[in-house]
């Protein structure tokens, strides 16, 4: 793995090789899927989301490429808090000695679950703690997802922030009415950086069956599809806070990357990208930005960063 020196940064408190982060749930909570997105040129790696017990998940068919992205219902199958601690512990020995931070992602249904969660895993040492207030599985007590309202989310943030002394990200949702209003929202109740975004909600159908395709019915749309979406919501995000951002969304390769770092993020985050081009496409991205910076001109990554402002 040789990344250009241009491309190290620091993100949050981090040190990164680059700003590569393969996004949650992609290659799940295993500490050997984990070391290999590291090894195969990742900036960090972000856990699969875990909550207070552990969850089989929706029946399959669960994901799937739809032509123009994925849409997913996985329903965060994961193995509960404890067990989790255990597989981020192990994850985090292999990452050390290639110097890739681990961040651990959580969710939970109530302020008090996300403080219990975060409490547990911090346990393992994370370089950091994404809070997923922004799956569409995941709902308050009242069915609406913590990202939905300035309140909830800030709620979530200070619950976690109150539980550890970890960095804390916060994970938000695209399809909220004002996200910049959100994010100012995390930030003032302590978030340390913003990930944007999560999967936008969205619905295939089997014309032939007359179904839809997934079990669970609905689920989240990533991959190109979700890159517009992206990209307006980092711009909007950019322009309200100071804390970075993690900007995710249909980033398939390096020109996509570049496009998020002009829109305001420090760091990209990488999810779908790992279906369509296989896992190895965390360090081919980061390669393939370095040669988009020297083909242009840009000396470093802080001449890329909000470039599109
Ligand atoms: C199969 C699948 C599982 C996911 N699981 C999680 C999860 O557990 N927690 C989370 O915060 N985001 C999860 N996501 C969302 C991604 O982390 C990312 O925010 C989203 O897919 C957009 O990025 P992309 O277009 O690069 O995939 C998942 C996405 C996919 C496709």
């Amino acid at each position: 793995m040789s990344q250009p020196a241009d491309l190290t940064c620091e993100f949050a408190g981090l040190r990164l090789h680059n700003p590569i982060i393969l996004a949650s749930g992609i290659l799940g909570t295993s500490a050997a899927l984990l070391e290999r997105a590291a090894l195969s040129g990742a900036g960090a790696v972000t856990a699969k989301s875990c909550g207070p017990i552990p969850r089989l998940g929706h029946p399959n068919p669960v994901a799937l490429d739809w032509g123009g992205g994925l849409i997913n219902a996985i329903g965060l199958t994961n193995p509960g808090a404890e067990e989790e601690a255990r597989v981020l512990t192990a994850a985090r020995e292999r990452l050390h000695s290639l110097g890739v931070p681990l961040i651990a992602s959580v969710f939970a249904g109530t302020v008090e679950e996300f403080s219990q969660v975060a409490g547990a895993v911090a346990r393992a040492h994370p370089a950091a703690i994404e809070v997923n207030i922004s799956c569409p599985n995941v709902a308050d007590e009242f069915g609406t997802p913590f990202a939905a309202t300035c309140e909830s989310a800030a709620a979530a943030t200070a619950a976690v922030k109150s539980a550890t002394d970890i960095p804390v990200f916060v994970k938000l949702a695209p399809n909220v009415p004002n996200i910049a209003r959100i994010a100012t929202a995390v930030e003032e109740a302590g978030a340390d950086a913003i990930t944007a975004v999560n999967t936008m909600p969205g619905m295939v159908i089997d014309a032939e069956a007359g179904r839809p395709v997934l079990s669970n019915r609905v689920g989240g749309i990533s991959g190109p599809a979700l890159k517009p979406v992206a990209l307006r919501c980092v711009y909007e995000i950019a322009r309200s806070v100071r804390v970075p951002i993690i900007g995710t969304g249909g980033v398939n390769d390096g020109r996509d990357a570049a496009e998020m770092l002009m829109a305001g993020a420090t760091a990209i985050g990488v999810g779908s990208a790992v279906w369509y081009r296989g896992v190895a496409v965390l360090g081919q991205i980061a390669g393939e930005l370095a040669g988009f910076m020297k083909a242009m001109g840009y000396p470093d990554l802080a001449a890329l960063r909000g470039k599109a402002h």
